[in-house]
């Protein structure tokens, strides 16, 4: 079944070369969240990366939302957003993290991680791990317990896993 979601999930995310600039291969989800039993099973199958129970799911901007909304529902959790710099109120914590060029940071409420919370860490893409290395330090700062991560997409060749200390980390489809 899971090799099933896989397949689906490869044959619904659309490569767009050259896209946001050259050189690099984007992954469009959005034919996957149009098509309703795919994004179901898609989101089952992320909901399935949490043993033990969680409280939380955390979801980064934006497109990481779209999928840790429905898995915390799907899972009785809440969800929290994870944040690019600037957009909630605060009181925020927040962690700052290397881009290509430059810098980004990420930001939540620590006020709505209570301390220990099992936390679960969703997103569409792994690629160099970065922002997902970040969220686990932001979480971990802010007294969670991250109890594994789980993506959409991993791509392979750019190591992001090994950027994650050695945390569960579950992928619906593994690429190259
Ligand atoms: C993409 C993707 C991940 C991140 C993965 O987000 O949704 O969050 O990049 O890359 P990394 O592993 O190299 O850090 P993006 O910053 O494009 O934001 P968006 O979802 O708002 O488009």
């Amino acid at each position: 079944a899971r090799e099933a979601v896989a397949r689906r999930v490869d044959a619904l995310v659309r490569l767009v070369p050259d896209y946001p600039e050259p050189g690099v291969l984007f992954r469009d989800i959005t034919p996957l969240l149009a098509d309703g039993p795919a994004f179901g099973d898609v989101i089952a199958s992320l909901a399935g990366a949490a043993p033990g129970g969680v409280d939380l799911v955390a979801g980064m901007e934006a497109r990481g939302f779209l999928l840790a909304a429905p898995v915390a529902a799907h899972l009785g959790a809440g969800v929290l957003p994870v944040r690019k710099a600037g957009k909630l109120p605060g009181p925020t914590a927040s962690a700052s993290y290397s881009l290509e060029y430059g810098q980004a940071s990420i930001e939540i409420h620590p006020t709505t991680v209570p301390d220990g919370a099992r936390v679960l860490v969703i997103d569409d893409v792994l690629a160099t791990g970065g922002t997902a290395a970040a969220t686990v330090e932001l979480l971990q700062s802010c007294g969670a317990h991250v109890v594994g991560l789980a993506f959409l997409v991993e791509i392979a060749g750019l190591a992001g896993r090994s950027r994650l200390g050695g945390l569960p980390i579950d992928t619906v489809l593994t690429v190259d």
